[in-house]
């Protein structure tokens, strides 16, 4: 008897068709050649269970087949609108036509490099990203993820400043490597042991669940701000390195802060360290 997948597409994983007998993926090159895309999910979702790891919470039980826009499709056609925006690829939209041709021209002739040298596309970008920047800011250090990036803004605080303590919002999401882990409050604390010394939590200003407010009801950013720059002072001592804020709280409930709480400052007047 002889096993053929139906479309090199439908098993994109490049292994071969066997005797059913012989070898497990087989089963999978049955089920397509059968058009049992049921059975096709199913062995997926075994493959991931068995070989991914899962930090989170479980992966969904959709299989997403490719992306578009602001959409994404499963293999059996079903077009589902990816609430996930905002995250990677999903703020530019999926598969936007530019930049898969960047992308294509780009890895034909350059991709990747050792970190210590130069290509054009690299000093062009750190350019025009701090051409979009107000002054001092006119450095890059490019990363690939979040975390990253959250590490190593954390890494050149601590060098700049020689100290080591840092703030962030209790709802915080910074990622899960160890000092951007540490300064995430929304998740992921648990079961890892000691995090970095000299993390603080500062409650996030939350208009649409107001802790602190004003006599209408609405959020009073401004006494929970003198209230968060208490617990500072309270807790410091005296190390204050950087307080790290991501102007939206994405995974930490999608939180806008309130127009004037980022230039907000407590008065060095009131004889508050934390003030920077
Ligand atoms: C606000 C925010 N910061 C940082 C991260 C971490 O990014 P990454 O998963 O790319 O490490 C995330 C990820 O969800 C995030 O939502």
């Amino acid at each position: 008897m002889r096993w053929t997948c139906r479309s090199r597409a439908t098993y994109r994983r490049g292994h071969a068709c066997f005797d059913p007998r012989r070898h497990r993926s087989a089963v999978l090159c049955t089920a397509v050649a059968r058009g049992d895309r049921l059975a096709h999910h199913r062995v997926l979702l075994a493959d991931a269970e068995k070989h991914l790891v899962r930090y989170g919470p479980e992966f969904t039980r959709e299989v997403i087949d490719r992306a578009a826009g602001s959409f994404v499709y499963t293999a059996d056609g079903r077009k589902i609108l990816d609430f996930t925006s905002g995250q990677m690829s999903s703020i530019l939209g999926h598969a936007h036509p530019e930049i898969v041709a960047t992308v294509q021209r780009q890895i034909a002739s350059l991709d990747h490099l050792f970190s210590g040298m130069l290509s054009r596309p690299v000093v062009d970008l750190a350019r025009r990203l701090s051409d979009t920047l107000p002054a001092p800011l006119d450095k890059a250090l490019l990363l690939t993820t979040g975390a990253e990036s959250n590490e190593a803004a954390i890494r050149m605080a601590k060098l700049v400043t020689g100290k080591h303590e840092i703030v962030s919002f209790a709802r915080s999401w910074h990622g899960m490597t160890q000092a951007a882990a540490s300064a995430t409050y929304s998740a992921g604390r648990k079961g890892y042991g000691p995090s970095a010394p000299g993390n603080f939590a500062i409650p996030a200003p939350n208009a649409y669940r107001p802790d602190f407010t004003a006599a209408d009801g609405s959020l009073d950013w401004e006494r929970q701000l003198d209230f968060a720059f208490d617990l500072i002072d309270a807790q410091s001592t005296g190390s204050l390195a950087a307080c790290l804020v991501e102007p939206i709280l994405s995974s930490g409930g999608i939180i806008e802060p309130p127009v004037g709480y980022m230039a907000a400052r407590c008065t060095p007047s009131a004889g508050n360290a934390a003030c920077c």
